[in-house]
This record gives structure tokens, C-alpha cells and sequence, in this order.
């Protein structure tokens, strides 16, 4: 920088030298800083994660589309019907249906009901800001007018019209943010990509790719990379990439996040880019398939979910969530700090099911007076669920959402220690209702609810809402659990998600040092010696490194020991504490000193009652 700056020197040509030296050097170390993300369990993930934008971040709800030649299906092929639960997109798979058949199905694809306007003004209306498309599902069948193969729905069928830039020219004119789903290793029309195992010669798809990664490697680089540059190069921004099923390998992942910010800095990548069981790769976390967190998740993360049970259109599957489970979805998913992507599965003819249209235009109405509480708000500072609904929040105004009504007429807030300033309903901003503080806060309500499904109160506190932490009540004589559930975290700690096992987990990590610690507040009834065991994972290259449990009084120091792999939990005695008096003490557990490594996914400690 400093040299570019007196171009005219006469050691220009030795400057232009430097510069490029430094910038060879700058992208050297770039490219080593990315790939560096699993080596000896060393410098993990964080480069990949940019900024969340706020488009994402205040926006909270989003429309997923899945919709491809499966849609004419609707989950009936040859006679067959798919059983409820099963999904309509998987019919291929399902029935396996061999490539050539399905390829016949795909002929006959022509959406002529299709409205790119109606569809993102459908998504506006209903509250949501950004709009998710299948541009390739499992069944490898491109839904624009991609160039690499001719499977796709222009040059393929006879509707010839790409349905991706229709809806991505809405979406700018609409202000609703384009984004596309993309299968990334499944795809059941290519020999060499994962998932057709009925189809093709079993040398070539049963095989573990693992084994043959050059025949995997032909099909990214022959159909998924080009595909990705077509679909980022030629349809505007598009706000993120929602990749699917994984990667074999972190560097495979990595490719891709990779790709997808230098074709576009600003594109967003789902956390399904990468190997499942493995660290977090990608900007923000996918839950499992209409995954609920009960617990906060302290990294940015977004659930996909269903209208009924399926994510393509199926004609039998009437089993649609009511407006007011979606009301609740959208704000406990808020509450936690999430995002919500509900999905919709139009017809083969283009045609959105009146009952997705007739649900989503109750859930626009409750959005409409009430997307304040929604937009932009951080999640409950409540470490407690409430009886009567969810908490969300604006800087000083906390929004109850009040799902269900007291019958004596109060809401009772405890452990809040600001004053309130004000309190109303939201749709009746000028009319103040009462409080007053007893052993918590009690606000009067109105005598009625001021909406069906979801009255929200704003309470106004004077400054940042301070709220007392969770305290662990022991029952008597019983062993104390200590999980991220009651926990609070501390310095670079954070409460993450992890898509090991089928239904995916949590764990506390990214502690590096001695002021990265986890908390837990703790009632004890019963003093007496208690045995401490600890459970958590760490990968090869953690071990070794000291940390210690503290009780307050006393502390135990251990070392870390490799667990064999991600998130393959252990659980191990590390010692004793007597608890000499009943009362409430302050439990910690932090690294002994400064790593280059996160410490280990902690899991939960238990203090067990010594015989
Ligand atoms: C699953 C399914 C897929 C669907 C996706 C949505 O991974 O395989 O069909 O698109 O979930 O989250």
C-alpha cells in the first residue's frame, strides 16, 4: 500500500515488484488459511464463516420451493402411491424409477399455470424476505436453462421458458431475496454422483466413492461446479447457495464454500455443504429437516420445514400444519435466534395447492400487525420457557407473544430486575396497560385477547433487559446435570449445533483460552461428595490439553483426551468435590491456558452422589 503510493519514484519498477510480491504472498497465505480448516485439528472452520448479512439476519423467514419433474408425480408412479411421511421429491428413489422413465415423465413437464410474480408476491405477503428455488434436486434435472446438459427444463421439455430468472427478476422488482437449493453430491441421473443405486452398473455407483474419488471428481466437475458458475453468473445476486446431504470430505466442502464467495462475496452458504459429521463448514447452521431447537443456539442458524409432510407436491399428503402451529413455529424459531424456511411444493402445472395459499394468507395477516416483533429481533434473554408463549426482543422492548391467554388475567415476569417503563399490546400502542412488581413483574392484561392465535405485548424496560441466569435446582440426593441447556457461555465459548446422528446434537465449543468458560448456576440440597464425570469429544491432535472444572471452592484439573473422532462422545471421571453446605454454587469449566485448537465439544458434566 505504502509503495503504491508514490507511483512516480524512480523505484517504480521495484515497487510494482514488491506489490506483486505481497500480493502473491497475501493470496498464498489466503489459500493456506482456507485450507487449513481440519489439519491436525488445528485452525478450525472460523475463516469460512463471513458476516452474516442483515438481509438474513432481520429477515428471520423465508419461502422454500421445491418444485421439479417429481411435481407431476405429485407421489403416485405406475400405480404406486407413496405413504404419508414419504417425500413426494424422493419418488425416484422410491420406486426406483429407472433414468429413462423418469427422463419420459420429465418430457411431459409444462408448468403453463406458473406465475413468477404471484409466487414472490405470495412469499411478500406472507412476511417473507428472501425465497429458496430447487434449481436441482436429487433427480439431477436442472430447473433453469443451464448449458451442461440438456436435462433441464427449457431444452428438455416443452415449456422452453427458464422459471429461475423469472423468479429471479421478480424477486429484485419485489425486494425479495433469490436464492437456490442445489444438490450438490446426490444426483440420481449421474453415474459417478451419489444415490442411484438401481440404475447404474454397480462399478460405477455402488462403489464407495471414497474408494474411486476420481470417478465422483468427473461428475463435480463435469455437471456440479459448471452448474454452480451458471446459476452464479447469470441470474443477478443471489443471496445464498442452500447446498444438501453433505460432502464426502471437508476439502470437497470447502471447494465449494470457496467458489461460491469468489463468484459472488456476498452469497451466503447453508452449513449442509459440507461433511455431516464433521466442523461446521459454511456461513450459518442447517438444522435437521423441521428441526425445533429447544435450547439457544448461539450461531446463526435457519430450519427448513414443511407445509404438510412432504417438500414436493404430493396429492395424498393432506396433512397440513394449521396458520397458528406456523405462527408458533416462526416465533419459538425466532425466540432461539433462528431463521425460518417453509416450503411450499407447486403442482406440475405450475399451481400452488389453495390450502399452502389459504394457510400462508393467515400467517401474512398475523404478519402484518405484528412483524415488528419479528424483523430484526434478537432472541428471548430468558433462560426459562414461559408458560404462556415466547419471548423476543428489540434492544429495550421485549415482545410476548402470548399464545396462550392467563385466565386470571396477568403475565408474570420474574427474574427481570429493570424497571419497566411501559407496557401495551402492539396492535393498541396507545394504551398503556399496568404493572407492578411483587416477587416478579405482574402486567395486567386487557379482558380479552387482542388476536386468535398470538397477542403480542411490549414491555419496555429502562436499558439492555437484565435478567437473572438459570439456576439448576437439585432434587434431593440426585446427581446435578450440567448441559448447554442451563448453561451460560463466556469469552469465545458458544452453544453450537452439530448434525451427528440422525437427529443432530448440541454441543458448547470454541473455547481457546482461560477466559472462554461455561457457567451454570446450582442449586444444592443435598451436600455430600460428588463424583465428577465429564462427557465430550475431541479429535486427534486436542489431547493434552489441561482445563479445569471449578466448583467455587475447589477445582479439578484435567487434561483432554482424543475421543477417536467429531462429536464422538465420551464420558470420563475426572474427580471429586465436597459440596459442605447446601446453597447455591457457581460450577465453571475453561481451558488451563492459551490453544491453538478448541479445547473440546463439551457435552455435559454430572455430579454424581458419592455412595
Ligand atoms: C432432505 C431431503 C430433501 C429436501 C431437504 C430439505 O435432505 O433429502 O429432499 O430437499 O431435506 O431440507
Amino acid at each position: 500500500m505504502v509503495f503504491s503510493m508514490c507511483p512516480r519514484s524512480k523505484h517504480y519498477p521495484v515497487v510494482i515488484k514488491m506489490t506483486a510480491i505481497v500480493f502473491v504472498l497475501f493470496i498464498f497465505l489466503l489459500f493456506i488459511s482456507s485450507c487449513n480448516h481440519e489439519s491436525n485439528g488445528k485452525l478450525v472452520n472460523s475463516s469460512t464463516v463471513h458476516k452474516i448479512p442483515e438481509w438474513f439476519k432481520d429477515g428471520k423467514f423465508g419461502m422454500f420451493i421445491h418444485w421439479g419433474p417429481y411435481s407431476v408425480l405429485g407421489g403416485e408412479w405406475n400405480g404406486k402411491k407413496l405413504k404419508q411421511g414419504e417425500n413426494a421429491e424422493w419418488i425416484m428413489n422410491t420406486f426406483q424409477i429407472p433414468v429413462n422413465e423418469y427422463r419420459k415423465i420429465a418430457k411431459t413437464f409444462n408448468p403453463t399455470g406458473f406465475n413468477a410474480r404471484q409466487w414472490v408476491r405470495l412469499a411478500k405477503q406472507t412476511g417473507m424476505k428472501y425465497l429458496v428455488i430447487t434449481s436441482k434436486h436429487h433427480d439431477g434435472f436442472a430447473m433453469y436453462h443451464s448449458h451442461v446438459s440438456d436435462y433441464n427444463i427449457v431444452d428438455y421439455t416443452p415449456f422452453k421458458r427458464d422459471p429461475l430468472k423469472e423468479i429471479a427478476e421478480a424477486c429484485a422488482e419485489e425486494g425479495i431475496k433469490f436464492c437456490v437449493y442445489y444438490s450438490h453430491r446426490e444426483d440420481w441421473e449421474q453415474p459417478y454422483a451419489y444415490g442411484n443405486t438401481w440404475d447404474f452398473d454397480s462399478s460405477q455407483t455402488n462403489l464407495d466413492v471414497m474408494d474411486h474419488p476420481e470417478l465422483f471428481r468427473k461428475y463435480l466437475d463435469r455437471k456440479v461446479i459448471p452448474q454452480l458458475k451458471e446459476l452464479l453468473t447469470g441470474y443477478g445476486p443471489v443471496g445464498l447457495v442452500w447446498f444438501d446431504r453433505g460432502m464426502y470430505t471437508q476439502e470437497q466442502g470447502m471447494e465449494f464454500v470457496n467458489l461460491v464467495h469468489s463468484l459472488q462475496p456476498e452469497c451466503l452458504v447453508n452449513g449442509r455443504v459440507g461433511h455431516y459429521d464433521k466442523e461446521l463448514l459454511g456461513d450459518y447452521q442447517s438444522m435437521t429437516d423441521n428441526g425445533m431447537p429447544i435450547g439457544g443456539i448461539e450461531e446463526y442458524w435457519e430450519t427448513p420445514q414443511t407445509l404438510n409432510d412432504t417438500w414436493g407436491y404430493s396429492k395424498n399428503d393432506q396433512h397440513w400444519k394449521r396458520p397458528e402451529d406456523i405462527i408458533k413455529r416462526l416465533v419459538s424459531i425466532v425466540s432461539n435466534g433462528g431463521n425460518y424456511l417453509l416450503n411450499i411444493g407447486p403442482t406440475g402445472e405450475g399451481i400452488i395447492p389453495d390450502s399452502s395459499l389459504s394457510i400462508l394468507a393467515e400467517v401474512g395477516k398475523w404478519m402484518q400487525k405484528n412483524s415488528e416483533s419479528i424483523y430484526g429481533a434478537s432472541p428471548s434473554p430468558f433462560p426459562y420457557e414461559m408458560p404462556w408463549g415466547y419471548c423476543t426482543r428489540k434492544d429495550n422492548l421485549l415482545y410476548l407473544h402470548i399464545f396462550n391467554w392467563p385466565k386470571d388475567g396477568t403475565i408474570k415476569l420474574k427474574g427481570l430486575n429493570n424497571k419497566i417503563k411501559r407496557s401495551y399490546m402492539l396492535v393498541k400502542p396507545s394504551e398503556e396497560l399496568s404493572f407492578n412488581k411483587q416477587d416478579g413483574w405482574l402486567i395486567r392484561l386487557p379482558k380479552e385477547a387482542v388476536d386468535p392465535v398470538n397477542s403480542v405485548l411490549v414491555v419496555e424496560t429502562d436499558g439492555e433487559p437484565d435478567v437473572d441466569p438459570m439456576i439448576v435446582k437439585q432434587l434431593k440426593n440426585e446427581p446435578v446435570l450440567l448441559d448447554y441447556l442451563s448453561a451460560s457461555t463466556h469469552g469465545r465459548a458458544v452453544k453450537r449445533f452439530n448434525r451427528k446422528g440422525e437427529t443432530g446434537n448440541f454441543h458448547i465449543s470454541k473455547m481457546q483460552g482461560p477466559d472462554d468458560y461455561i457457567e451454570w448456576h446450582v442449586e444444592v440440597t443435598t451436600p455430600g461428595i460428588y463424583k465428577v464425570d465429564i462427557t465430550y469429544a475431541a479429535i486427534p491432535g486436542w489431547e493434552n490439553a489441561d482445563y479445569l472444572v471449578d466448583s467455587g471452592k475447589e477445582k479439578i484439573k484435567a487434561s483432554v483426551k482424543s475421543t477417536t473422532g467429531w462429536y464422538e462422545y465420551k464420558t470420563e471421571r475426572i474427580g471429586e468435590f465436597t459440596l459442605k453446605k447446601t446453597g447455591e454454587y457457581v460450577f465453571r469449566i475453561y481451558p488451563g491456558h492459551e490453544t491453538d485448537h478448541y479445547l473440546m465439544y463439551f457435552n455435559s458434566i454430572k455430579l454424581v452422589p458419592a455412595p
